[in-house]
């Protein structure tokens, strides 16, 4: 995958804490769906995919959260992932991970970028 640096998808402070938002990244010919997440003043971002069957997690526009907005919960089967890790740790797909994006916040912008090969946590 080409890098296509760093684009901006949201202020912090339009973002609720905790609370996500969602986004698509790159340009006409690849676009990438994914979402921010901010917990605790830190910002997370991941692909829109879920490891499980591939649909999209949010319940609606910009909902991503449990009832406690304590973690991520896929709409597709109800999968549960840590918001720091994008680790599943509850359902179909116990064990697998989000795909994570380059993240930073500069003067209050949330910038996302994508890697240039998947990352993967360890
Ligand atoms: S697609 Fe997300 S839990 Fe099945």
């Amino acid at each position: 995958m080409e890098h296509i640096g760093k684009q901006q998808v949201a202020l912090v402070s339009d973002i609720a804490d905790p609370g996500a938002r969602e986004f698509e990244l790159g340009d006409r010919d690849s676009r990438v769906p994914g979402f921010v997440v901010r917990k605790n003043d830190q910002v997370f971002a991941y692909v829109n995919v879920c490891p499980h069957a591939g649909k999209s997690l949010n319940w609606g526009p910009d909902r991503f959260l449990t009832k406690d907005n304590g973690r991520i919960m896929c709409a597709g089967h109800g999968s549960v992932f840590e918001i720091e890790s994008g680790l599943c740790v509850e359902g179909a797909c116990l064990g697998a991970s989000l795909t994570s994006l380059d993240v930073e916040v500069i003067d209050g912008r949330v910038l996302v970028g994508l890697p240039t090969t998947v990352e993967t946590k360890t």
